[in-house]
């Protein structure tokens, strides 16, 4: 069970980070080629396809997550581990709230979706961030 749950995780993490990674580096670089009235119709798609991913993914990172706390953390006494543990929990939440903002249908976050490839690179560093502290604290 722990190992798949460390899949779903693991899985989850490459869809999220590997999405926002694609999206600045090689989509909305592309998009620029359209025309304004295309590259609104496409960014349009995207935004409803990569809503649908993104919320997927922050419900499976937030729950095989819980389970992994549960499992290797809930019996260690408090210490390094559990800094950077509740230091990489709020950047993932961070992200999360990026992803939120960027897609959830109101129009009050009509002004971050904007200025998207910001708030997406933002994201992605956090994430990468994110990631070293996951692999530090596999290693530790
Ligand atoms: C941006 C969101 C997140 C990303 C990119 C991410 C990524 C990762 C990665 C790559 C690993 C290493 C897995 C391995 O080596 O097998 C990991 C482990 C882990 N994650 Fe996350 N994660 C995220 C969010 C969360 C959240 C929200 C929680 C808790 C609620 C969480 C709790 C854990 C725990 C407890 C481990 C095990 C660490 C260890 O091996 O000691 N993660 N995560």
């Amino acid at each position: 069970m722990a190992t798949f749950v460390q899949w779903v995780h693991v899985t989850a993490a490459v869809f999220g980070i590997g999405g926002i990674a694609f999206l600045l580096a090689v989509l909305l670089p592309s998009a620029r080629a359209l025309g304004p009235v295309e590259r609104g119709q496409l960014l349009r798609a995207v935004s409803s396809r990569f809503r649908w991913l993104s919320w997927s993914v922050i419900v499976l990172l937030i729950l095989s997550g819980l389970y992994n706390v549960r499992q290797f953390y809930w019996e260690v006494a408090w210490g390094r581990s559990w800094t950077l543990l509740t230091v990489k929990i709020v950047l993932a939440f961070a992200v999360f709230a990026i992803s939120l903002a960027l897609t959830l249908p109101f129009q009050a976050l009509e002004r971050v979706r904007q200025r998207r490839e910001k708030w997406l690179s933002i994201a992605l560093v956090l994430g990468l961030i994110v990631i070293l502290i996951s692999a530090y604290l596999r290693r530790g």
